[in-house]
């Protein structure tokens, strides 16, 4: 190699040794007799000195035309270092260099690469690999790497195997739009790039292979936010031969693994929840249960006392924010603003406190005297100096709505350290919901979903009431990983495709490669998908997972660095029999 050592190598024990380091100038601070030169690897930073004799003032004259970002080559030896930098691991010593060469120069970059950097994310996107050169944005991608590795030795000691799905497929509902892929040699038809591998991994199980992972790419063609990226990775799993608790347990079993190694933290047990305790308690699927403000409904203690807006609300629900009582008007007001753009169907926020000098108090003290408004706050188990929000409307948007205020203060207060992790089983999904898009009822998690046996005579009279044998892990408030046990027979899965709506022809059109393939001794059988971007930017602290993703797309979808998607030229369009219509 061109060099001896690592920029992140080099200790007191070296002090003496002549070495050859590669790597690129950080920066220099030149005080006239003396240069010094940060030179930067993948593995650290050392410092580079230019000092001493007449000879040696003439490689600190060329050494001061080096830039920021040159790629050099610098030999010298290691010496003990007057004034010790902390902040590396290489801060004892440095290089007294004897003589350098400029592998590469540099363009004066377009930000600063340093972990405060000056420029904005639409630039750093656009040099990405510039950006990727920050110690931050690095470590980022080597603690994904560390992730990846774990993730593949607790499979392996699980007698796992991993196998490649294709990419090219026929489509697998998800609930998001597919990609679509032209296919040259069938003009007029289409791959779609995979939701994710489901249907494969189910046929694996199928043939035999009884625990599969795969740490894979899957597309969606959905709105982006700050979890959402258009292709991201799964840890995809199946497993045969199993039961809800053994799925749970394997994966349970990865997630403690990857905290211990990669975290050095032990996570306990995690607990469960079904989804209606879920949306009940905290109003969402996903609930962050590193605090605690649960719901609690109101509405005995509310209705009939002349206030229409509770009088009138299928739902009165609150919860209590400790130590808010203090909460001024104007903090009071910035939750309603919050509110608004959550607020479709439910009316203002009401609220009540309960001073530290044991005052009962509401914003409705016209209709409620302090008597009632002290039941409320004891249904909610208030301490003295506690607020209770409350909130009222149609049942679904007014728990959503709570929901996002929960959270709003549990940010506010303090609740929501990145450090503190509360991992959760969300069980017990429904196994269809209702689309008011569409009118009729869509698969919550997806076709191929086991519903719970003594729900299924409920499939025709009350079937948003079936459960399924459907599980969501949840950390932190975000939804890392879904999964469920799958049906494994033809009649059962041709039933749920005529409830959701398909006829058999079209049951068969789409899928009926899955409903032969029942037919040929299937297994039980059950899996997951693990959202690794997610679980990477969890592990990370960062708040999206595009701050885990090597080359990720900005929020319109687009790769501004190769400047994708873009057009392609007329006789690609024909080659494909695709023509264009003109933009709207
Ligand atoms: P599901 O659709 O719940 O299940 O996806 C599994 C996990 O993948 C992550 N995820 C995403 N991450 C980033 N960007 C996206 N656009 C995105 N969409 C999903 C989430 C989610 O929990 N085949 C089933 C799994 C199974 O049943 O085994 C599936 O894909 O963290």
């Amino acid at each position: 190699m061109l060099r001896t050592h690592t920029c992140g190598e080099l200790r007191r024990a070296h002090i003496g040794q002549s070495v050859t380091l590669t790597g690129w100038v950080q920066r220099s601070r030149d005080r006239g007799g003396v240069l010094w030169i940060d030179l930067r690897d993948r593995y650290g930073i050392t410092q580079l000195v230019f000092n001493g004799s007449k000879t040696e003032s003439a490689l600190r004259e060329q050494a001061r035309s080096l830039g920021r970002e040159f790629v050099i080559q610098a030999s010298g030896v290691v010496v003990e270092r007057g004034g010790k930098n902390e902040k590396h691991s290489t801060g004892d010593i440095e290089i007294k260099v004897e003589n350098f060469t400029v592998l590469n120069s540099s363009k004066t970059p377009p930000f600063t690469i340093e972990d405060n950097t000056d420029g904005g994310i639409e630039l750093r996107m656009k040099y990405r690999y510039l950006d990727l050169r920050r110690s931050l944005v690095r470590d980022r991608l080597l603690l994904r790497n560390q992730l990846t590795r774990q993730t593949r030795a607790y499979f392996e000691s699980h007698n796992f195997i991993e196998v490649e799905t294709p990419a090219l497929i026929r489509s697998t509902p998800e609930g998001a739009r597919d990609f679509v892929v032209p296919s040259r040699i069938n003009p007029g038809e289409f791959y779609a790039l995979p939701q994710s591998p489901q249907l494969f991994k189910q046929l694996l199980m199928v043939a035999g292979f009884d625990c599969y992972f795969q740490i894979v790419k899957c597309f969606r063609d959905e709105d982006l936010r700050a979890d959402r990226q258009p292709e991201f990775t799964q840890i995809d799993c199946e497993m045969a031969f199993v039961t809800q608790e053994d799925v749970l347990a394997m994966f349970e079993g990865l997630i403690r693994h990857l905290f211990t190694t990669v975290k050095n933290k032990e996570l306990p047990e995690i607990p469960r929840m079904t989804y209606s305790d879920a949306m009940r308690l905290y109003g969402t699927d996903k609930p962050d249960i590193r605090f605690s403000m649960q719901f609690v409904e109101l509405n005995e203690e509310v209705k009939g006392r002349g206030f229409r807006v509770f009088d009138e609300a299928e739902l009165v629900v609150g919860f209590c924010a400790p130590g808010c009582a203090t909460f001024n008007r104007s903090q009071l007001d910035k939750l309603a603003a919050f509110l608004k753009k959550h607020e479709i169907g439910v009316h203002g926020l009401v609220w009540a406190h309960y001073t530290m000098d044991g005052v009962w108090k509401s914003s409705v003290d016209k209709f409620y005297p302090e008597d009632t408004v002290k039941t409320w706050l004891e249904k909610c188990g208030a301490n003295p100096g506690d607020l209770l929000l409350i909130l009222s409307g149609t049942a679904d948007k007014t728990r959503k709505a709570l929901g996002e205020l929960r959270l709003l203060i549990g940010e506010q207060l303090g609740f929501r350290d990145k450090n503190t992790f509360s991992a959760l089983w969300v069980v017990d999904f429904p196994l269809l919901e209702w689309s008011e898009e569409t009118g009729r009822y869509l698969a919550m998690h997806h076709p191929f979903t086991l519903p719970k046996r003594e729900d299924l005579p409920m499939l025709d009279t009350d079937p948003g009431k079936v459960r399924a044998n459907a599980y969501d892990l949840v950390i932190n408030g975000t939804e890392i990983g879904g999964g469920s046990l799958r049906i494994h027979d033809r009649q059962t899965q041709e039933l749920i495709f005529k409830r959701l709506g398909l006829t058999e022809e079209e049951a068969q059109k789409q899928f009926g490669f899955l409903l032969e393939a029942f037919e040929y001794g299937a297994p039980p059988h059950g899996g997951i998908a693990l959202g690794f971007d997610r679980l990477c930017s969890l592990f990370a602290g960062v708040d999206s997972i595009r701050d885990v993703i090597a080359f990720p797309k900005n929020n319109s979808g687009r790769d501004t660095m190769t400047d994708s998607p873009s057009t392609i030229s007329d006789e690609r369009l024909a080659e494909l029999a695709i023509s264009l219509v003109p933009k709207r």
